[in-house]
């Protein structure tokens, strides 16, 4: 059984979660994909930094380009972050026809275009399934499972750091700082929280579930963003007393071709059921014309959450590999959107 050869740039957070499950669920895989998948090359930054997984010292680089340029590598797999130089390693291997999975919804959200394009033109295939909502399959479910439908809109809670703080600040009176220090350690911020707490992260999601689920051209830009740096106990305090529960909110409404897309600070009704999201806990309500209203909820960060999503997009990949069948999905169309505050 030749394995299939994955080289994986980043070992941190997500990537030990990869190698953890990789390992651990070794025999479940092979039975899935019909091949062992081998975990070949791993590019870090500091080769001499203690690691939470037992790795052979040959496999690791600092050098992504020579993971990206191993000819023996069928898939990359991307979970150091950022967009540069991250999107060069990312389109180099899909030049030299490397399939690609990524959890980076940063570089999704603002060349998420381009990837998908030159991956189609090299016959590749790229999967993003962690980049939003850590351990929820919501992009698959949007991309497949309502494909059937038309959906009108999306509303989540899609950070898990702010929905961490906000929950600890609200249940235990917390103070911002400590909480965010928390989140941290705990490996659910980024690496700069700033696009956390100022809500770029959540908007970043958005665009990628608005882009997927209403199959338009949504960019970053046209998100109206707001954070929760600003928000107090005190702020906190006078929501639960009214009843209501005070989280981030991200939503995305579509009418025909009209489409508006927010993330902010929302008072939410304690019987609703986004009130009762908490810590690193993630949720997508979905409304379709036809389906009705649906809601997905999970862990929404986190080691083993998120590489859940990674390595089940690396068997999708790999079993695509099996078939012969990579890059042979059919590219959705993507319309032109109106934003509803410029057609008003
Ligand atoms: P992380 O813990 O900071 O790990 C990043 C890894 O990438 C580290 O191993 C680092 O090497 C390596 N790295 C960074 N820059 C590099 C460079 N220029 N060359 C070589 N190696 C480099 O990050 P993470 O939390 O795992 O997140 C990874 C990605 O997953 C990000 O795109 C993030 O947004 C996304 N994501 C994270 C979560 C989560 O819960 N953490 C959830 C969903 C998606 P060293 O170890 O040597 O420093
Ligand atoms: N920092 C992100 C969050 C990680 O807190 O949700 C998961 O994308």
């Amino acid at each position: 059984m030749k394995p299939v050869k994955v080289g994986l740039l980043g070992l941190g957070t997500v990537g030990t979660g990869v190698v953890r499950i990789v390992e651990g669920h070794r025999e479940d895989l092979i039975g899935q994909v019909g091949s062992p998948i081998e975990i070949a090359r791993i590019a870090v930054r500091q080769l001499d930094k203690p690691r939470a997984v037992a790795i052979e010292s040959a496999k690791l680089t600092d050098d992504p380009w020579e993971v990206v340029r191993d000819p023996e590598i069928d898939v990359v797999v991307e979970v150091m972050g950022g967009v540069e130089p991250t999107k060069a390693y990312i389109l180099e291997a899909l030049k030299l026809g490397k399939h690609v999975v990524t959890a980076n919804k940063d570089l999704m959200a603002l060349c998420g275009s381009e990837i998908l394009s030159t991956a189609r033109e090299h016959g590749c295939d790229v999967m993003y399934e962690a980049s939003v909502a850590g351990g929820i399959p919501i992009i698959r479910t949007l991309i497949e499972g309502f494909s059937s439908d038309r959906i009108d809109r999306i509303m989540g809670i899609v950070n898990g750091t702010t929905n961490y703080i906000l929950t600890k600040m609200s249940q235990e009176g917390a103070s911002y700082e400590e909480v965010l220090k928390e989140a941290q350690q705990l490996g659910y911020a980024e690496a700069d929280p700033t696009s956390d707490v100022e809500g770029l992260d959540a908007a970043r999601k958005m665009t990628i579930l608005a882009t997927i689920g209403f199959r338009m051209n949504v960019e970053l830009s046209d998100v109206e963003v707001q954070g929760i740096s600003k928000v107090t106990k005190e702020d906190i305090a006078c929501a639960k007393k009214l009843g209501y529960e005070l989280k981030l909110v991200g939503i995305a409404d579509r009418q025909d071709d009209r489409i508006s897309v927010s993330v902010q600070p929302t008072m939410v009704k304690r019987d609703h059921p986004l009130a009762s999201v908490s810590g690193v806990f993630n949720a997508v309500f979905v409304r379709g014309e036809a389906v009705g209203e649906t809601m997905f909820y999970g862990a929404g960060a986190g080691e083993l959450p998120t590489a859940t999503s990674v390595v089940a997009d690396l068997v999708a990949v790999a079993k695509n590999l099996k078939l012969g069948v990579n890059g042979k999905q059919s590219a959705a169309v993507f319309k032109e959107k109106i934003l509803k505050s410029e057609a008003e």
